[in-house]
């Protein structure tokens, strides 16, 4: 099998993992040094989210430049520098590329925007508006989080451009043939570098209906827990999307060995995103979002499974993650309890798929509480200043997303040997005691010891990383699966109850990893604590 089919990802965060040259912002340098953390933690593969030239409106997903590297993140040569690291160490890395929009600071939308004949006059999508005037945006499409239209009104040229995130992220018009080759050529120039692939941002929504229909009004509750109006056939998860897929595969498969891989963030159901793999051939790998959305109970893990089972059948391999730096950290969702976190560690690292740790996540970093009146994430800014305090204070899934971004504490110092004691970091640290890294490393006890030994045997067994996967019957509230190889078996069992529970396996097994000492195998008896879980391995 390929390298990528059985990875194991970390996601960094760059502004927020390691500060290397003291000014409260994380950079590559600080990444570099850390880089030792990831291998021994034993995920083999690290993306980075980005660190290219940006006014960090959007801390980095709003590009200005695709070639080098922003000056508080170092320079081209660490870029090297961290592809050569990782490599030293027999890890992949991936970059994190912006294909849906840039900045509207870069030259390319400075010069879109002064004209309608200006050289890159249709590099980006813009459209005559409706009504009289044209003062009404060209269709209904709405931007993130449904709140406004999607079209900015342009009094330069007297017509709209999209922007499908937040105002000034423009959305490039991949129609265009010279927009396709120029991004082409930024992912060609990062593969000559030696990257392993890239992780892409917003995928789903680059190729967009070339009539740019209306999309049809129809409120649905998706997307984990959000309530939406539209469908959007028009704008997301559209046929020529999948041909860009496959179009961008071809320029990947065009590159020296080893493999390079693109990992899409795409949204939808799991049925429908099965379409950028395109049998083989277009992207590797999707994120499958489900999972972040998840609900501590046996029920939902199994629904889950099943749904991949069916829309990602092996040898396709589903990706997901727990949390991210979008999204609420996963120990807030099982209201702080470790033995959940626990449970939930062996479920993302044994189910069948390529699996992402987000930094912190193997420390059980809680978000960091942020009032939005201080919020940096543009998000709030430009769409949540209006909601109330004592509202977004009790939301369960959390809307700052500085909160899941504050920085790696990796010791208990004040600056948490992230920055310097004295310097103050660009978010606040969260100094919750022993949620950090010297304070677990090398306590048997700890979460962060667990996802050691879990990530260390997924290394080794090779069933648990790319085997088939059977759903066992088992006893209500446990959650039980088999995983099965050329030459291994195993099994896990998962207790979500707060009572202890029991299992008969059909052979007999021993305990390979246990979440809780209470857990035991003697011969085919298994006992499972109240919220615990156990790697079970068959000869
Ligand atoms: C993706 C990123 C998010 C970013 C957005 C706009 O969803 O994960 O952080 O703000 O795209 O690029």
């Amino acid at each position: 099998m390929a390298w990528w089919h059985g990875t194991t990802i970390y996601q960094v965060y760059p502004r927020s993992f390691a500060d290397g040259n003291g000014d409260g912002v994380g950079d590559l340098r600080g990444l570099i040094a850390h880089l030792d953390h990831i291998r021994d933690l034993g995920a083999e593969t690290v993306w980075v989210s980005p660190f290219f030239p940006s006014p960090q409106r959007d801390f980095g997903y709003d590009v200005t430049d695709y070639g080098s590297v922003a000056p508080e993140y170092g320079t081209l040569a660490d870029a090297d520098e961290l592809i050569a690291q990782c490599h030293r160490r027999g890890m992949r890395v991936l970059f994190d590329l912006v294909l849906n929009h840039t900045s509207d600071e870069h030259p390319w939308f400075r010069e879109s925007r002064r004209s309608r004949t200006n050289p890159r006059a249709d590099w980006y999508v813009w459209r005559d508006g409706r009504g009289r005037h044209g003062r009404r945006p060209p269709n209904n499409w709405r931007s993130n989080l449904e709140l406004r239209s999607a079209w900015q009104w342009s009094p330069g040229r007297g017509q709209w451009y999209l922007a499908s995130f937040l105002p000034w992220q423009p959305d490039l018009d991949w129609r265009n043939p010279q927009v396709r080759e120029a991004m082409f050529d930024v992912v060609r120039f990062w593969l000559d570098r030696g990257v392993d692939g890239f992780r892409l941002d917003m995928f789903g929504t680059v190729m967009k209906d070339e009539a740019l229909r209306d999309n049809p009004f129809r409120p649905t509750l998706e997307d984990g827990d959000l309530p939406r109006l539209w469908r959007r056939p028009f704008n997301r998860n559209t046929e020529d999307n999948f041909t860009l897929a496959r179009d961008l595969r071809a320029v990947t498969d065009a590159a020296p060995e080893p493999e390079r891989i693109l990992l899409g963030e795409v949204f939808g159901r799991s049925d429908e995103l099965s379409g950028y793999l395109a049998d083989g051939h277009g992207l590797h790998l999707v994120f499958l979002f489900d999972l972040l959305a998840f609900r501590y109970d046996a029920g939902f893990f199994r629904r889950l499974i099943a749904e991949h089972e069916t829309a990602f059948p092996w040898p396709a391999q589903p990706a997901y993650a727990l949390e991210n730096h979008d999204q609420t950290r996963s120990i807030d969702l099982v209201g702080g309890d470790l033995r959940k976190a626990r449970v939930l560690a062996v479920l993302l690292l044994t189910m069948r798929g390529v699996a992402c740790v987000y930094q912190g996540q193997e420390i059980g970093l809680p978000n960091t509480y942020v009032p939005l009146r201080d919020a940096r994430d543009p998000m709030v800014r430009e769409l949540l200043w209006w909601l109330p305090e004592a509202v977004s204070r009790r939301l369960r899934r959390r809307v700052n997303r500085d909160e899941m971004r504050t920085p790696m504490p990796w010791t208990d110092a004040p600056g948490a040997g992230f920055c310097p004691d004295e310097v103050v970091p660009w978010l606040p640290i969260g100094h919750v005691p022993g949620r950090n890294v010297a304070a677990q490393a090398g306590r048997e006890d700890s979460l962060l010891e667990l996802y050691r030994r879990l990530l260390h045997l997924r290394g080794r067994a090779r069933a648990l990383r790319e085997g088939t996967l059977r759903l066992l019957p088992t006893p209500r509230g446990v959650l039980g699966y088999a995983r099965r190889g050329p030459a291994e078996r195993w099994t896990v069992l998962a207790n979500l109850t707060g009572r202890r529970a029991r299992h008969q396996l059909t052979d007999r097994g021993e305990l390979a990893v246990g979440t809780d000492p209470d857990v035991s195998v003697t011969g085919r008896d298994v006992r499972l604590a109240p919220h615990s879980a156990a790697v079970i391995g068959h000869r």
